[in-house]
């Protein structure tokens, strides 16, 4: 072993004995703390990014590339476009659809119709790309997009439909499917809470024409920040590298084409678009590959943990509304969202500072009904309907944690806060 490899595997041994002593983020019920999420990560990752610094080998190759690879091998495709953000993610796929290079691409003043219930950045690549988002409500049970109120809100200028997996809780996607063959609209997955999710043994991001996915810290996995786009086709995702970066050939996997196309421009320093610096870093991409084996084990933590609280907080029924699995769908359970019923005896301020009091972290649930962010009132925009539940949702609805470290001591604890609140009233 050279020197050098000899003090980089010290480096190593420090970061793994310094995890080991550090990083216990169970459940510790002397002093009770459940936080909204803990790491997914520790010394492996850690050391898998340091090997990148080391190393200086940190812009994005080809750790970047295998990791688009193995992430994209459930899909069955290699399609995959990673990036910075979730957020990115979203803007390349919405980006990619909209340029002019783009198959049947869509144009400004195009209708996209999202769910009320969306992350902003769900939305604001729509508008941003100069198409207008058409804002439907959702189901109170499943909280993803109403798929009756979907179909009658469809124009003459809808072209696409975005939808949400809200909490990793896959959509109706036999519906919806449906919907957009019948009407020929083009399907963009935003799949940024549902990590793992799945419909019918498909994964969720393989319906759509894109599926999108965010790493982001406190999702199933992580790489800190980062995120995904995969595409169905091979021309969308070329496109998604050039757009990613500068609007340059230097990441295309058919570099001949462009070089053919024009001799004349010296071929490493070719722009054929416009383009934005989405890139993800190699330090990322190592990362990634430790964290996607972990994925299913995270997952099915987060399920085990779910169903143990969906059956016994049922007791509360009347007063507390869970979320309901989608038939057929398989759940990745991203938080555990309830919405208080609008007879409950209380609100929500009341139910999540007695929750906080006992050390159980809560937040809304996604940025509640989109249509009444300020953000979205300086911008076109089509509301259709009155977005009922969506508005219970945002004026009612909390969540706490449901990561992979709750276990039954945890969930009991979280129960157990629940009855006492209840009992006293
Ligand atoms: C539905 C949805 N879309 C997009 C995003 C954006 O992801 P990121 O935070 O990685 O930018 C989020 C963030 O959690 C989200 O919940």
């Amino acid at each position: 072993m050279s020197e050098r490899e000899k003090l980089k595997r010290q480096v190593f041994e420090a970061v793994e004995a310094y995890c080991s002593a550090a990083h216990d983020f169970s459940f510790d019920s002397t002093a009770p703390i459940v936080r909204l999420h803990e790491p997914t990560f520790s010394a492996d990752e850690i050391n898998a990014a340091l090997d990148c610094m080391l190393t200086t080998q940190v812009t994005m190759g080809t750790k970047v590339k295998v990791f688009e690879k193995s992430f994209c091998a459930p899909f069955g495709h290699r399609n995959g476009v990673m990036s910075n953000s979730g957020s990115s993610a979203n803007l390349l796929a919405i980006a990619a659809l909209a340029n002019p290079d783009a198959r049947d691409a869509l144009r400004p003043g195009d209708e996209v119709i999202v769910p009320a219930l969306s992350w902003s950045t769900t939305v604001w690549p729509l508008v941003q790309l100069g198409l207008v988002p058409v804002i439907v409500d959702v189901d109170p049970k499943t909280l993803n997009i109403e798929t009756n109120a979907l179909e009658r809100a469809i124009g003459p200028k809808t072209r696409g439909v975005m939808i949400v997996h809200v909490y990793g809780n896959p959509c109706d996607m036999d519906a919806i499917s449906t919907i957009c063959d019948n009407h020929e609209l083009v399907l963009i997955e935003d799949c940024c809470e549902a990590l793992g999710a799945s419909f019918g043994g498909s994964p969720v991001g393989a319906f759509g024409r894109f599926g999108t996915f965010s790493f982001y810290f406190s999702h199933h996995m992580t790489t800190l920040e980062g995120g995904i786009t995969i595409a169905q086709g091979a021309d969308d995702a070329e496109l998604m590298r050039i757009l990613r970066a500068h609007g340059w050939i230097r990441e295309v996997e058919d570099q001949e084409h462009w070089r053919r196309r024009y001799p004349n421009i010296h071929p490493r320093f070719l722009f054929v678009n416009l383009g934005y610096n989405l890139r993800a870093t190699e330090l990322q991409g190592a990362m990634g590959m430790v964290q996607l084996p972990k994925l299913d084990g995270y997952v099915s933590a987060r399920r085990t943990s779910a169903q143990w609280l969906l059956d016994r907080l049922e007791r509360h029924a009347e007063l507390l509304q869970l979320q309901s699995e989608t038939a057929g769908g398989y759940h990745s359970w991203f938080g555990f969202p309830i919405t208080v019923s609008s007879n409950a005896p209380f609100d929500v301020d009341d139910i999540t500072t007695a929750l906080n009091k006992k050390g159980i972290e809560t937040r809304p649930i996604i940025c509640g009904n989109i249509a009444r962010q300020p953000g979205l009132q300086m911008y076109p925009h089509r509301v259709y309907g009155d977005l009922t539940h969506s508005d219970a949702v945002m004026a009612r609805g909390f969540s706490f944690g449901n990561h992979q470290d709750i276990d039954r001591v945890a969930s009991a604890y979280i129960a157990d806060a629940i009855d006492e609140f209840v009992e006293a009233l």
